[in-house]
């Protein structure tokens, strides 16, 4: 029994504590056991040694009760300490962040391509000539060449004017069938209300071998994706020019503000253009010297299908990283 007692003495957890409680305590402890021998011995003795027993029976419960208080506050102290609440915590409810409205935009339009099984490539920001005009038949003296449009470096390289390039370096690396699209920053030197010296668009290029690919199948993709973007609208193809595809269109859908019955956002006639597109001009492809293919092509900015989307009137303000904008548009 003494070993029992120097343990409990000892003793540093409520665990060990509860297991000493049974194997000296307990039904089939080691007091119980020494009560039993009791029948063994003669009667006469049998009141002392049980007198005996009962003694170190109380003291020993009495040591463990004392033992279990001291060990349950310092449980508490511990824990206390452990968990110790860090004041300098900022305690506000958990703001949830947001995307940025363009990265939105673009991630919608990406997803919808992608479902339509067209990659995605990527491209450089850093173009040459001959990928961001030269190939894409926009010839020497094209405006869109001017140093008024254009950030040119001194190595005659340039920042890329929109994201056409890619079909260029797409169309030299891979044969066709492609079907690719080209989300990406764009810049030209352009700054007032309707323009930002950098912003965003995404290109889209299908080429096929043979003459399977038609204006239809442009203009039913481009249809889907217009309803997909914004909803129920109308969509009308109207003819225009293009260096790059021949014949060429752009595309109007009814105005979002005014459904169609004329507003300042769409001059009064109640259409908002919102692409660019045509079938790949033949001077294209033989710039990537393909034979024997036809294709489609087309472009959109994504800062202006975000701000159609979201009806944001100034395009600056998506540029302006202010955050009482920026919080509407919270998921
Ligand atoms: N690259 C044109 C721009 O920046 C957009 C565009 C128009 C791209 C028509 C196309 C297209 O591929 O077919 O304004």
């Amino acid at each position: 029994m003494k070993n029992y007692f120097i343990e409990l003495e000892n003793c540093i957890n409520l665990k060990r504590l509860e297991e000493l409680r049974i194997s000296v305590l307990g039904k089939k402890g080691e007091l119980a056991k020494e009560f039993a021998n009791m029948k063994n011995l003669e009667p006469s003795q049998r009141k002392d040694v049980a007198k005996e027993l009962n003694k170190i029976k109380q003291e020993f419960a009495k040591k463990l009760e004392e033992k279990r208080l001291e060990l349950e506050e310092k449980a508490v102290e511990d824990g206390m300490l452990n968990e110790k609440i860090d004041i300098s915590l900022i305690n506000g409810k958990l703001e949830l962040g947001g995307y940025h409205p363009v990265v939105e935009t673009m991630n919608r339009i990406i997803d919808y391509f992608q479902k339509m099984n067209f990659s995605v490539e990527e491209g450089r920001m850093v173009e040459d000539d001959f990928h961001n005009f030269e190939a894409l038949n926009l010839p020497k003296h094209h405006p869109a060449r001017d140093m008024q449009d254009t950030f040119y470096f001194a190595d005659h390289h340039l920042l890329r004017t929109h994201t056409s390039p890619v079909q260029i370096r797409t169309m030299e690396r891979e044969k066709p069938p492609i079907r690719m699209i080209a989300p990406g920053t764009v810049f030209r030197r352009d700054f007032d209300l309707t323009h930002t010296p950098m912003f965003h668009q995404v290109e889209g290029l299908v080429i096929e071998n043979g003459k399977k690919v038609s204006f239809a199948n442009l203009k039913f993709i481009l249809q889907d994706f217009l309803h997909h973007m914004f909803g129920e609208v109308e969509v009308r193809f109207r003819p225009s020019f293009f260096p790059f595809t021949e014949p060429s269109a752009e595309v109007d859908i009814s105005c979002v503000f005014c459904e169609g019955d004329g507003c300042r956002v769409c001059s009064h006639t109640g259409w908002l253009e919102v692409l660019g597109c045509g079938m790949v001009d033949e001077n294209v492809l033989k710039a990537v010297q393909y034979e024997d293919v036809s294709g489609y092509a087309f472009g959109l900015g994504v800062e202006r299908f975000a701000m159609l989307i979201h009806r944001i009137p100034d395009l600056r303000s998506l540029f302006e990283g202010d955050l009482r904008l920026l919080e509407q548009f919270q998921r």
